[in-house]
């Protein structure tokens, strides 16, 4: 496996591969991986000849108080993992390799980018497509690799390769937990012992939810207010957002009719934690 830290090289190793008549995965992470990270790269090894992991903290979708300078990193560690779940190539160009320092266009979308996610971070997305659109450029993948933890982040991307015409298959894969329950995240390195233990908040709200749309409960108001009351039993837990909103068009949902994305956004401490589950009435789970 190598790691590549140029846009020239990387593109003439895909060249190289298109000729041999390989298939491209890419698994585009802002690195410090962990066993989400691992999933997706092996299920994309699993489908593709050839996988690309991008290893690359985007300095375009963070805001500017938000935790660019101290976000994790370490290429080493991600080079192994990456190894071991059997990518070809990690990625991992330096910011300037990326950006021109007069770059001056942007990807954006409306309506998806506005609520949830986007009302606290009203730049994050534009970053996102941004760099994800240029990592498609530069990869020219058949198939690209993205959790179901950012939800949000998932649908805006689908949405983005619609409306663009990439021609590149988008892959969702489940949330990986913890035993306990947590959403695996790099951000999680950041929470102290006591904020850890309080972070299982946030799953076991979402259950509770999920418990009343299991049971048939189908008033969305209902299901947000047991969500956020619970919720907030935890003290060292802030809501940023708690939110039933259609899966597609991620618009506020009042009735449950269709598929729908029940998502939270919750500060413990200073860590802004995500989770979420879907749901579909007339495909509930059978016990
Ligand atoms: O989900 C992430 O890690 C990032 O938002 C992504 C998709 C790699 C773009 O920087």
């Amino acid at each position: 496996m190598q790691v590549v830290k140029t846009i020239e090289e990387l593109r003439s190793i895909v060249k190289w591969w298109r000729g041999e008549g390989h298939s491209v995965g890419l698994v585009p992470t802002m690195g410090y991986l962990h066993e989400g990270h691992k999933s997706l790269i092996v299920k994309a090894v699993s489908e593709n000849d050839r996988v690309v992991v991008s290893d690359f903290v985007n300095p375009t979708q963070f805001g500017v108080n938000e935790d660019l300078s101290t976000y994790p990193r370490d290429i080493d560690r991600d080079a192994a993992l990456c190894e071991e779940a059997g990518a070809d190539v990690v990625f991992h160009p330096e910011p300037e390799e990326m950006y021109f320092p007069d770059s001056c266009t942007f990807v954006d979308m409306d309506h998806l980018t506005k609520g949830l996610c986007g009302k606290t971070r009203p730049t994050h997305f534009k970053g996102v497509c941004t760099v994800v659109s240029k990592l498609f450029n530069i990869v020219t993948p058949d198939r690209a690799y993205f959790g179901e933890k950012d939800a949000q982040q998932l649908a805006v991307i689908r949405r983005m390769v619609r409306d663009m015409n990439f021609n590149i298959t988008i892959a969702g894969c489940p949330i990986v937990r913890e035993e306990d329950g947590l959403a695996m995240s790099s951000r999680n390195t950041y929470l102290s012992p006591a904020e850890r233990k309080a972070a299982l908040i946030l799953h076991k709200s979402l259950m509770l939810g999920e418990e009343m749309l299991q049971a048939g409960e189908r008033d969305a108001g209902k299901v947000k207010n047991a969500i956020v009351e619970h919720m907030k039993t935890e003290r060292l837990a802030r809501i940023d957002y708690v939110e039933l909103v259609d899966a597609d068009s991620l618009e506020l949902v009042k009735t449950i009719t269709g598929p729908i994305l029940a998502a939270v956004a919750v500060y413990i401490g200073k860590t802004r934690l995500i989770d979420n589950f879907s749901f579909n009435p007339g495909q509930e789970k059978r016990e």
